[in-house]
């Protein structure tokens, strides 16, 4: 479907190249992106929007391009809503940190939720009084429109905060974001979404959403490392604090007094990382060339071929709806008597394949159902094969015969 795609990436040339499908915690990285951060330090290693010399006048001009093409990306209503943050975790502690909150103040997230889009919040009950809650999903792990609308109501004018991730790493289900968005609109609420999950894997639209905020990851976007960012509406970018102040933050200051700089400058405080700026500038150049949909696409059918070979096998099941389509990428498997970080070291030993095992930091999840062993979680992207998910699942199934 995507012709010569792999060759764009070098990890995958070679003999040795891995079947790499833990694409959920981080992709690879395109040529392009890697001459792009390549050329920051070896042509243009200047500081952006800052100094006047031609080092810096080269990465302003590439940061100014990078944040109109995220906010082409994701339909925003000007490229200024767009901030550059270190990863989807900065961004959502932006959110909750930089805005105001009243002890009783409702914030609903789910059952499901990544520790990202769960710690910031329970910090805040913590440490501010606001009262957070859970919504339940569906018990093969789907969103629950009726109990959401059921905690929206009970919640009633104390409602104020809804976030949720678009779609689960823990299972790979995305959550209707757009109906969940009116029905907490309907209610008075903000709407953050985790976007970490989806803005790789399909096409994201703020404004069709409905939503006010949305956390994303620019490593999982064939992006550079340390590098993420946060939509969020200007006008409410214009009155959210900046959880980090100083160089960039202030128009200027007295010894008793500043002026803050607008929205994104606010939020961008320090020295950024400018050879990761040019990094995602390439990558998101990169990934507009490509049809989302089709991503998708190839993504279930490839998980439609892991599920086909593992979903009978004794000693293991999948996490998630049954339909593999409703499942995205991501295959997370709970292993009955073996620990997942063993099968994980040995898939990659015995046959170069490489996931991830452990809790995905949802350890509420696990814990929640008592399940102190974690889950081996295969993640396919856009370059991954049928025969590499193939020889994952079959690879699998004979490590757990023999060792099961
Ligand atoms: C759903 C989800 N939310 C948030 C995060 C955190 O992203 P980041 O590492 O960019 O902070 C991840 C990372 O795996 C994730 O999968």
């Amino acid at each position: 479907m995507f012709g010569n795609l792999r060759e764009d990436f070098p990890t995958l040339s070679g003999e040795n190249a891995p079947v790499y499908l833990d694409n959920a915690c981080m992709t690879l990285r395109p040529n392009s992106v890697i001459e792009a951060i390549r050329s920051y330090y070896e042509e243009s290693p200047g500081c952006g929007g800052r100094s006047v010399h031609r080092y810096a006048t080269t990465v302003s001009r590439k940061m100014v391009n990078c944040r109109n093409n995220l906010g082409k990306l994701f339909n925003a209503n000007e490229s200024n809503e767009i901030i550059f943050t270190k990863n989807a975790t900065h961004s959502l502690n932006q959110v909750a940190k930089g805005l105001n909150w009243e002890k009783g103040d409702v914030i609903l997230t789910t059952d499901r939720e990544h520790n990202s889009n769960l710690v910031p919040w329970l910090q805040l009950e913590e440490e501010k009084g606001v009262d957070h809650r859970v919504v339940k999903s569906n018990e093969d792990n789907t969103f629950s429109m009726e109990n959401f609308e059921n905690a929206c109501a009970e919640a009633g004018k104390n409602l104020k905060m809804v976030s949720l991730s678009h779609v689960g790493n823990l299972d790979g289900v995305a959550t209707p974001v757009k109906e969940a968005a009116k029905i907490a609109k309907d209610h008075g609420a903000l709407v953050c979404i985790d976007g970490a999950q989806s803005t790789p894997h399909m096409k994201v639209d703020v404004q069709d959403l409905g939503i006010d905020f949305m956390a994303f990851s620019i490593h999982k976007m064939m992006g550079p490392s340390g590098m993420g960012g946060l939509w969020g509406k200007m006008d409410l970018l214009e009155n959210m604090r900046s959880i980090q102040s100083g160089g960039s933050t202030v128009e200027t200051s007295h010894y008793d007094s500043m002026v803050w700089s607008k929205p994104p400058a606010k939020f961008e405080g320090g020295l950024g990382n400018y050879a990761g700026i040019l990094g995602t500038n390439a990558a998101i150049d990169y990934i507009s060339k490509i049809n989302l949909d089709d991503v998708h696409e190839h993504e279930v059918k490839l998980n439609k071929v892991m599920t086909s070979v593992l979903k009978d096998v004794n000693g293991l099941s999948i996490i998630g709806p049954e339909d593999a389509a409703k499942r995205g990428g991501i295959c997370s498997i709970l292993l009955d008597n073996i620990d997942a970080h063993d099968i994980a070291i040995l898939l990659d030993e015995a046959a170069g394949v490489m996931v991830r095992s452990g809790m995905h930091c949802v350890h509420s999840w696990f814990n929640n159902k008592g399940l102190d062993r974690g889950s081996l979680r295969a993640s396919a992207y856009l370059y991954n094969t049928e025969d590499e998910v193939r020889l994952f699942a079959e690879t699998l199934v004979e490590a757990v015969e023999a060792l099961g």
